[in-house]
């Protein structure tokens, strides 16, 4: 076996090689194997709302620009120059007709077409010598949307994303579909940690475990409701599709009073009701689920919690999306985004904002925590020890690799994939499994990280 197959059979009995948290070779073969195929999330419809609106995003080394055309379709646009590579628009956000060039001065239109070369008669000799027709940035290989989130990938051959999403697309109208007009996002915010991107991905997953430990501070200052955080063995994680994630187990009551026990106004909890389908409602009002934080492979995660905001007893909910864009084996930049349901009242906007910047993005109180943990992992896996060293990710497994916990029946938990009550680490291994299956396969020229759909053909 080579070494990377048995590192692959390792991370598949849940034994982790310790080195992949800070691995120059395997970060390599994640961006060829894995983020030269996945889909990923760059931006929200709500972020790009009118003609001309655009947004720059990355994707590893790759800059899009996701903008709205003048027909109103949104489009992601590779953002490099067709004539000598100069990143075209070096703004982050804003509004424009056209993007020029800042190297020598070609523009484009924001659908990305080629309108205007300086000197075109003299330097080219006009339409003749170089035609302008059929000239475009190049557009994302693959470009898909759910609920307004905007995802590309760089395989013009990936599944579609619905297919990609599976169940786990129920689990996403939670945090990105609380009523028909759907969520608008705030941000993003962007930092670096010097942390593996594998790591905020497998925490947000499943990872109940480190709560009572790791956020104990933010329970003893009482920003956090939830009287003691070793609760959260009482919830449940569940796994569908291509994601998963964990929930908190509610106090007794309807649809309506667990709604209201984590602070949702009425108004929107009878929007709720009237979205989500019978199965949806059911996981938080006979199951008596309320969803929390989860991860979509390989590195989009969602949370969702209600610290209280004020010095009353009352929570507020907020809803936070992020994702784990890597820069190298040991560092990542985090792009973190507030989301909240367009119809909901303004003032709960207000303060739904606040509870996020408690407790997420760059003033986070979890986050800092989180943070601390991850920054720490990633340096110590650089070693030469961390190489001897099978990290035990098999929580929840007994040593024949039987449950230790049955999972929930169809009656205890109304959502779809499976569901277990408490601890484990169901969630981390489906998502490094994911990752196994990715590694393994490489890259064919079929599979086309080649860019084949729009040839750019310079005059003779
Ligand atoms: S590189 Fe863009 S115009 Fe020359
Ligand atoms: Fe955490």
């Amino acid at each position: 076996m080579s070494e990377l197959e048995l590192t692959l059979d390792d991370v598949r009995r849940g034994m982790i090689p310790a080195h992949i948290y800070n691995d120059r070779e395997i970060f390599e073969l994640e961006k060829e194997r894995l983020f030269g195929r996945s889909w990923q999330f760059v931006a929200h419809e709500s972020e790009v709302p009118q003609s001309g609106d655009y947004v720059v995003r990355r994707v590893l080394e790759d800059s899009f620009i996701i903008s709205r055309d003048d027909q109103g379709e949104v489009r992601a646009m590779f953002n490099m120059c067709l004539h000598r590579g100069m990143q075209v628009c070096r703004a982050e956000m804003g509004n424009a007709t056209h993007f020029r060039c800042p190297y020598h001065g070609w523009s484009y239109r924001n659908d990305g077409r080629l309108v205007g070369l300086p000197f075109h008669r003299e330097a080219y000799g006009g339409e003749a010598g170089f035609s302008r027709k059929g000239q475009t940035l190049l557009p994302s290989p693959s470009l898909g949307t759910y609920n307004g989130m905007i995802f590309i990938s760089l395989d013009p051959e990936a599944p579609p994303l619905d297919e990609f999403l599976g169940d786990f697309a129920f689990y996403l109208d939670y945090y990105t579909k609380q009523s028909p007009s759907g969520i608008e996002l705030r941000g993003p915010q962007r930092w670096r940690i010097k942390a593996n991107w594998k790591i905020g991905a497998e925490n947000f997953a499943g990872d109940m475990y480190h709560t009572p430990q790791t956020h104990m501070s933010v329970v003893e200052i009482g920003l956090f409701r939830e009287p003691k955080a070793e609760r959260r063995k009482d919830g449940s994680t569940y796994w569908a599709g291509k994601g998963g994630g964990t929930t908190y187990k509610l106090p007794e009551g309807t649809f309506e009073e667990r709604l209201r026990y984590v602070g949702y106004p009425d108004a929107m909890i009878d929007r709720m009701r009237a979205t989500w389908s019978a199965d949806q409602c059911a996981v938080v009002g006979d199951s008596g689920f309320m969803i929390s934080a989860a991860s979509l492979f390989p590195n989009l995660s969602f949370v969702h919690n209600w610290p209280r905001v004020e010095d009353s007893d009352d929570v507020l909910p907020f809803i936070s999306i992020r994702s784990w864009q890597p820069i190298s084996e040991n560092e990542t930049e985090v792009v973190s985004w507030f989301a909240v349901d367009k119809e909901a009242p303004e003032d709960f906007k207000a303060k739904s904002y606040k509870a996020y910047l408690m407790c997420f993005g760059s003033t986070g109180m979890f986050e800092q925590d989180d943070v601390e943990n991850w920054v720490s992992l990633t340096s110590t896996a650089a070693g030469s020890m961390a190489r001897r060293l099978r990290l035990n990710s098999r929580m929840g497994m007994l040593a024949d690799g039987s449950a230790v916990v049955e999972p929930l029946s169809g009656d205890e938990f109304a959502g779809p994939g499976v569901a277990h009550v408490g601890y484990g680490e169901y969630n981390q291994r489906h998502l490094l499994d994911e990752w196994a299956n990715h590694l393994e396969r490489p890259v064919t020229k079929s599979a086309g990280v080649e860019f084949g759909a729009t040839k750019v053909e310079v005059g003779s």
